[in-house]
């Protein structure tokens, strides 16, 4: 794979932090935030923004790992919301096309409603419960109206070593509290950024790969990127705490006793058969990486 430029949006988020890293090897990184840097900067809420850094940088590749990502509070925010999760992505394509560049944006498990009783595949009906869900089905539908190369690799409950995510918000409270009340009605695969990282840079190596390169274009769409396996937000508790010095009880909630503005999919699990049989990736199951998560945050 020769030199590629690519262009890095958002470096400071869960997922845009471990790319920054992961993807060295692919090529040049170019990261851009909100805060200006020596390559400048981006708003995702300012589409002249988006444009103007895109054509500025001319990339081969654009990663973007910027969403607006506060599930409730883009109940009140939906506009601010759209802008980034909607309308900016769409921008991103477009520029990509101009310059043959390849986008990778990033999606979620709830695009779907959680009716559903097996794992979602990439086929499956969507039908978003809340405005963020709406937004990010807005961002995908963008993208693939444009009709240029891209990825979009729809993840789930994502946690890391930093950031804001379950993971540090459960040990904290460890550290507080006696008692912690989780909800437990609700299903699906909790996935370490650095997996959904280290994934994506597997695909984007396979596909700049002299076997693949020229075939590119014919990989571009939807792909389910999560850990295997499922389990419980309060399972996904107890598993984390259960490796704390400090260890509150951990009680079962329905969701009904923990309302948010936001509504959740009761059901989130996605099959990630697509990106096993066309790249050969796996991420494990939820429980493996959760541990490899823990271990590595414990050796820092
Ligand atoms: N978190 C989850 O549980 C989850 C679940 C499913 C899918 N996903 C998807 O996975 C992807 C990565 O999520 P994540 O958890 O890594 O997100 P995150 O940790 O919340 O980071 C979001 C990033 O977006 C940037 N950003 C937000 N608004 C922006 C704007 N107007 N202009 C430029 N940058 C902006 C933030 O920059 P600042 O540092 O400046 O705020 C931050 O770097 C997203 O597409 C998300 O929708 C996440």
């Amino acid at each position: 794979m020769s030199q590629k430029r690519i262009l890095l949006i958002a470096p400071t988020g869960q997922v845009g932090w471990e790319l920054l890293r992961c993807a060295q090897p692919l090529g040049t990184v170019i990261p851009v935030s909100r805060v200006t840097n020596a390559y400048g900067h981006v708003d995702l809420s300012n589409a002249d923004s988006v444009r103007r850094i895109i054509q500025q940088i001319k990339p081969d590749i654009i990663l973007n790992a910027a969403a607006y990502t506060a599930v409730d509070k883009a109940e009140e925010e939906t506009e601010l919301a759209f802008q980034v999760n909607g309308t900016a992505p769409a921008i991103m394509a477009e520029e990509a096309k101009k310059l043959n560049a390849l986008l990778v944006h990033y999606s979620t498990d709830y695009v779907f409603d959680g009716e559903s009783a097996s794992p979602y595949t990439e086929e499956d009906k969507v039908n978003p419960m809340g405005a963020y869900g709406k937004t990010k089905l807005a961002g995908e539908e963008g993208i693939e109206a444009i009709g240029g190369e891209y990825l979009i690799l729809r993840t789930a409950w994502v946690y890391g070593i930093r950031g804001k995510n379950f993971l540090l918000t459960m040990q904290r409270l460890a550290n507080e509290r006696d008692e912690l009340r989780i909800v437990s009605d609700q299903i699906g695969a909790p996935t370490w950024s650095y997996m959904i990282s280290q994934a994506t840079v597997q695909v984007l190596s396979q596909l700049y790969s002299p076997q693949m390169s020229k075939d590119r274009a014919q990989y571009s769409g939807i792909y389910h990127l999560t850990s295997g396996g499922q389990t419980s937000w309060y399972e996904f508790a107890k598993a984390i705490i259960a490796r704390e010095e400090k260890q509150p009880n951990v009680i079962p909630i329905p969701t009904a006793e923990y309302p948010t503005p936001a509504k959740r999919p009761a059901y989130s699990v996605l099959s990630n058969q697509k990106l096993q049989q066309t790249f050969g990736i796996t991420v494990p199951e939820w429980d493996k990486t959760l541990e490899l998560c823990l271990d590595a945050q414990q050796e820092r």
